[in-house]
């Protein structure tokens, strides 16, 4: 995520990535899994991996080699969901796959559309929910005995804290840890609180546990995820845990900002990045430990959604754009150089020009550095699709999705034109794309930057003086190498 294209619609969900986490074993079952949507369900293949490969499976990136198929799948948009359905007619009719192969759907359109998925057509065996993955090897033996095997129940507990995922298509440079599952928000337009269920935040020690393990590994940052990470609580007081965490004091608990630190303390060549925040929840010490941890990115991912106080409280988003706008001054203020990004819907429920208008002058007034923008899709469920209608035009809404990305794009131009002549320290990851003489890395501001290879190599942090841009990345040379 985070290249250009993620900015046109429907990015989010177009990106199906096929896992390779053999381990060399060769015989036994194979997996082929594909994800979709957001990194949430990247990070839960991982664990489904994980728990298969104890069963004596390993992944191929080759779905015909494969004795069973999954797809892991996002509900979060109507078109993620249309993709998904084409993928399982593209499989049910490839002649080429394996005769005993059997198909599984997990993740969000497992949990919205449970047994039906089985009923309608016959191209599923399997259907599993994204708190159900401890139970897949059950449901893949019943399967396996000619049965059909749905598990959609949802937990108020399970963080599979103690699952060391399987790293798959890893750069073996960064990596994602997830830390909480579910959303209490109630957006009125997402369907994510019904499909990932309730709010719960995993075991800080075991958080902590995988990313020193990582950085043993020579992995070299680690993005903290959840839906909502500000939310994050955890204490090791089973008896505080049940009560109401939400409401205990700071000082008794263990939030995001202390939760962040105890991650950044493992190493200072350990980067550490985080998403979603949502800005109700984002507080001083957080910024207070982006600004003290020089290893805490300066990066905050936060969706506005609408620039219309309007529009966000039918939205249910619970801050007005006055408030959003403070938000933004507070973290420009506290960490000046901190990159900001946000997620934009357009169209949604009644917003008339002018609401849509309040939206556009927010994106020139913030200047994101990035952007992930939708038109409104309804989806079933929601309370947006039980209270309002959804009554903007296609067109509309289209039409309104076209200004504001190419509102952005004039923007982004703009911003990496002015980062010529500075100096940005980059952690590796990988080989340019593009020039196999060139490197490719992010700064802290999470700004993709290439420059020639010359000495260095992936996982280093490399100084790199900005010489070039265009609308998606930046172009320079390397000056030093930082030793820590
Ligand atoms: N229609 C369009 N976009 C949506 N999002 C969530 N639900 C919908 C929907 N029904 C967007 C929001 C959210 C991002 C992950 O997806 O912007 O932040
Ligand atoms: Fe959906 Fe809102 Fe929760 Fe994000 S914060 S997952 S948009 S309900």
């Amino acid at each position: 995520m985070g290249d250009h294209q993620d900015m046109l619609e429907e990015s989010r969900q177009g990106e199906a990535l096929a896992l390779n986490a053999s381990n060399g074993m060769q015989e036994g079952k194979k997996l082929y899994i594909e994800s979709y949507g957001c990194q949430m369900n990247f990070s839960d293949s991982e664990i489904v991996a994980s728990v298969l490969g104890n069963e004596g499976y390993t992944t191929t990136t080759n779905m015909e080699e494969a004795d069973l198929i999954f797809l892991n799948t996002c509900s979060i948009r109507d078109k993620a969901e249309e993709t998904v359905r084409k993928k399982l007619n593209t499989i049910k009719h490839n002649p080429k796959k394996k005769e005993t192969v059997k198909v599984g759907v997990l993740g969000c359109m497992a949990e919205r559309l449970k047994g039906k998925l089985l009923e309608e057509e016959k191209l599923v065996d399997l259907v599993a929910g994204p708190d159900s993955y401890r139970k897949l090897p059950e449901l893949v033996d019943d399967v396996e005995d000619g049965q059909k095997a749905v598990n959609v129940l949802l937990s108020r507990e399970e963080t599979y804290d103690d699952i060391e995922p399987v790293r798959i298509n890893s750069n073996g440079i960064t990596a994602f840890v997830s830390i909480m599952r579910g959303c209490d928000n109630m957006c009125t337009f997402c369907v994510v609180p019904f499909t990932r269920g309730r709010e719960r935040s995993r075991n800080a020690a075991s958080i902590v546990e995988e990313c020193k393990d990582l950085y043993k590994k020579g992995y070299k940052e680690v993005t903290l995820l959840g839906q909502n990470v500000d939310s994050y609580r955890w204490s090791d007081d089973p008896e505080l845990r049940g009560r109401a965490l939400k409401e205990a004091p700071r000082d008794e608990v263990i939030d995001f900002a202390k939760l962040l630190i105890m991650v950044a303390e493992i190493a200072p060549d350990l980067r550490v990045r985080f998403s979603t925040s949502h800005p109700k929840d984002i507080i001083d010490e957080v910024l207070f430990a982006i600004r003290d941890y020089k290893n805490i990115c300066n990066y905050i991912h936060l969706p506005a959604q609408s620039g219309n106080t309007r529009i966000l409280k039918k939205m249910n988003r619970t801050y007005t754009r006055e408030w959003y706008n403070d938000k933004v001054a507070r973290i420009k203020e506290v960490i000046p150089n901190c990159a900001i990004s946000t997620d934009i819907i357009t169209g949604f429920c009644s917003e008339t020009d002018e609401e849509h208008a309040d939206t556009v002058d927010l994106m020139k007034q913030v200047r994101y550095e990035l952007a992930y923008m939708f038109f409104y899709s309804e989806r079933p469920g929601t309370l947006a699709q039980k209270k309002y209608e959804d009554d903007v035009p296609e067109d509309t809404k289209k039409a309104r999705l076209k200004e504001i990305i190419d509102i952005q794009t004039g923007i982004n131009k703009e911003l990496n034109e002015a980062e010529i002549g500075k100096s940005y320290e980059v952690l590796v990851e990988g080989v340019s794309k593009r020039n196999e003489n060139d490197l490719r890395g992010r700064n802290s501001q999470n700004k993709m930057i290439i420059f020639p290879k010359e000495n260095y190599k992936v996982g280093d942090y490399v100084m790199v003086k900005i010489e070039k841009s265009t609308s998606a990345t930046l172009i320079g040379k390397a000056t030093d190498l930082v030793t820590y």
